[in-house]
């Protein structure tokens, strides 16, 4: 278990999501958490477990050692304000905030305090998030094994210059939902093919945990997978000239790039 004290400011998707991961896998005692938001609803599900709640930030500077920042881009200025006169250099900030850099957060509170830029995926709810880390200037090597640890508990992390984070966003942070858009592709053709609405969904679901596990653990590149379902003259190739067709891998490739553009946007909207 880790030591150290940690809070957290903002809990809704992300937040919770973390807070839940690092609870579910028993890596800080719940005694150790501070979370803050700015709904008192939103915090009765922590006190429910003995965190710490409050409804402002300096509670959560006092107390501990570690502050992951977990609100939306357009909200970080107002935390960085609220954070600036109770923060120390002992201290370690971690930011969730889409498009937000380290140096920004370094500048915005006027102090060398080491910070770790994260962009996580909802995915870890489920303990197979894909997170990319990035540390910012004066960060030391224990702080960021304690993000890996705690990122690494709820899936998997791989580290990347700063300057890779906004790809990141648009690739893996965003990610889930394009899986999300795939699958309902794949429903609505299945259901359009014959099968029920509850069929189709297990199908399309199953079919792409057991692809993307299949793609992870094989040694086969996925075009050697992909030729491996679709054999000259069968059912898949012919699937594949529509996708193709249609462009559906120009299509996703598109959605990243842009979304990793709305990251750069987020950044200029927040200065
Ligand atoms: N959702 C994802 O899949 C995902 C993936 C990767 C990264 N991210 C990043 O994670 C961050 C959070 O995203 P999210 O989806 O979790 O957003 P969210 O659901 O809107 O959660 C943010 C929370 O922070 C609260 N908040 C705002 N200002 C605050 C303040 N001054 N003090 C305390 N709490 C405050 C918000 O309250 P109100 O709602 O009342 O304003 C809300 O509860 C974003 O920067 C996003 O870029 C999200």
């Amino acid at each position: 278990m880790l030591t150290q004290k940690i809070g957290f400011i903002g809990t809704g998707r992300m937040g919770k999501a973390l807070i839940e991961g690092i609870l579910k896998k028993k890596l800080v005692p719940s005694q150790n958490l501070w979370v803050c938001d700015k709904i008192e609803g939103k915090l009765s599900f922590f006190t429910k477990y003995g965190i710490k709640t409050s409804l402002r930030i300096q509670p959560v500077v006092k107390n501990t050692e570690v502050i992951f920042i977990a609100v939306k881009p357009q909200d970080i200025l107002q935390v960085l304000e609220d954070l600036k006169s109770g923060i120390r250099a002992s201290q370690l900030i971690v930011s969730i905030a889409a498009g937000i850099t380290t140096s920004y957060i370094i500048k915005k509170l006027g102090k060398k305090i080491p910070v770790i830029r994260i962009m996580p995926n909802i995915a870890l709810l489920v303990e197979e998030g894909m997170a990319g880390i990035s540390a910012g200037k004066g960060v030391n090597l224990e702080q960021k094994r304690l993000v890996r640890k705690i990122l690494g508990a709820v899936g998997e992390v791989i580290d990347v210059p700063e300057s890779q984070q906004d790809a990141v966003t648009g690739l893996s942070g965003s990610g889930p939902a394009y899986i999300y858009t795939v699958i309902q592709g794949l429903i609505q053709g299945g259901v359009k093919a014959g099968l029920s609405q509850e069929a189709a969904s297990k199908l399309a679901i199953q079919t792409a945990l057991g692809a993307a596990k299949l793609a992870k653990e094989s040694k086969s590149s996925l075009e050697e997978l992909r030729e491996a379902v679709a054999s000259p003259g069968g059912t898949t190739i012919e699937g594949l000239k529509v996708l193709e067709k249609k462009g559906l891998e120009d299509c996703l490739a598109e959605a990243v790039v842009r979304a990793s553009q709305r990251a750069r946007e987020l950044r200029k909207e927040a200065n």
